[in-house]
């Protein structure tokens, strides 16, 4: 029996942090952001008390009430994120207490800009052999808390939201295949040098600016358009899926020219391709929910949708979902 998703419910921080904001704070334009990155404004927390459990714990609580299914009744809950509250506790078990999920064990996955995708896949496993009759996967990340906002080459970047899924067993819809892929070859390109167990926080680390995001953009770049395009391709082949039978392709939403080089591989037109990265930005583990979650309403049970991510790892991978519910399911 496969895992399905059967409800989606996002949530979005109001305040937006525009081009032209960023256009005051760094030397950038409007123009370079858009023409090099597809993106226009991005959401950010800017409450300080506020952290990625408590956008998590919104969306778990809207996907509950959205779906009907009592907190209580959630079997386990699956956090992708690269901005936990804490080390420890897990964000998940944060996000379990915060939306009243009692009766739920849970976990964080790391995998960056592939962790939804990493914790869709473990989310299955659980779903699939009957260990969890409702698994929550949610992905979430408030990037602001490790951006510098002095650094034009990331700050432009990304920006915060949390999304998240309900895993389901159905008879025929869900997940079909999936083949996902990490590198730690990549791994200096793109990370958070300090805080960890190798550069714990100390004033040196906090002067020379290392517990923010780094990272050297081309080789990433690099990276990034040529797997995740190819993934996507070997996940289609393997199903004997053409274009024409491909209905969505959800792509993570890092940089428009990477989404369009996986469209072109996959042979995909530019109509079937979720792109909403111009007003959220780089969510990081939330961008592939989020895209779901804008165009649900569009969705029909049996649409084959191809979900696909490169990220810091390096990690990358696709999925092949057959998609469970109408899009007027819970109009
Ligand atoms: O989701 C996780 C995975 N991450 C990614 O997939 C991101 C992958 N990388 C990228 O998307 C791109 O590499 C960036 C968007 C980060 C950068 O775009 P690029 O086309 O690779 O630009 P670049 O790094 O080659 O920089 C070109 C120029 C440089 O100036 P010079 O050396 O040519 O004078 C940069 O200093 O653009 C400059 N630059 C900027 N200019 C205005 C870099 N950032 C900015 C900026 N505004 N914000």
């Amino acid at each position: 029996m496969p895992a399905a998703i059967t409800c989606v419910s996002g949530f979005l921080p109001e305040d937006k942090l525009t081009n032209a904001d960023l256009e005051k704070m760094v030397d950038t334009t409007d123009e370079w952001i858009r023409t090099r990155t597809g993106i226009e404004e991005r959401r950010i927390l800017k409450d300080p008390t506020k952290a990625t459990s408590d956008m998590g714990a919104e969306a778990v609580k809207a996907l509950c009430a959205k779906s009907g299914l009592a907190p209580e009744d959630i079997d386990i809950i699956i956090c992708a994120t690269v901005t936990p509250d804490m080390l420890f506790p897990s964000t998940a078990n944060l996000i379990g207490h915060k939306a009243g999920a009692t009766k739920a064990w849970g976990f964080d996955l790391s995998a960056a800009c592939s962790g939804f995708l990493f914790a869709l896949k473990t989310a299955a496993q659980f779903v699939e052999n009957g260990s969890g009759k409702n698994v929550v996967v949610v992905g979430a990340d408030k990037m602001s808390s490790i951006i510098d906002y002095t650094d034009r080459t990331t700050c432009v970047l990304f920006g915060d939201g949390a999304c998240a899924v309900l895993l389901q067993q159905d008879d025929e819809c869900g997940i079909m295949d999936s083949q996902l892929y990490s590198d730690g070859a990549g791994g200096d390109f793109l990370c958070m040098p300090a805080g960890g167990s190798l550069r714990p926080a100390s004033h040196d680390t906090v002067d020379a600016k290392q517990h923010f995001i780094y990272q050297d953009g081309q080789p990433v770049f690099k990276a990034a358009v040529t797997n995740m395009a190819d993934v996507s391709f070997e996940v289609m082949e393997r199903n004997q899926l053409t274009a024409d039978d491909v209905a969505w392709l959800v792509p993570h939403q890092a940089n428009l020219r990477i989404i369009d080089a996986t469209q072109r591989r996959t042979g995909l037109p530019h109509e079937k391709v979720m792109i909403n990265i111009q007003k959220y930005g780089n969510t990081t583990a939330a961008t592939i929910p989020l895209c779901l979650y804008d165009w649900e309403s569009q969705l029909k049970r049996g649409d084959n949708l191809i979900l696909a991510a490169f990220g810091g790892g390096f990690t990358w991978g696709a999925v092949y979902l057959k998609w469970a519910y109408d899009g007027n399911k819970y109009a």
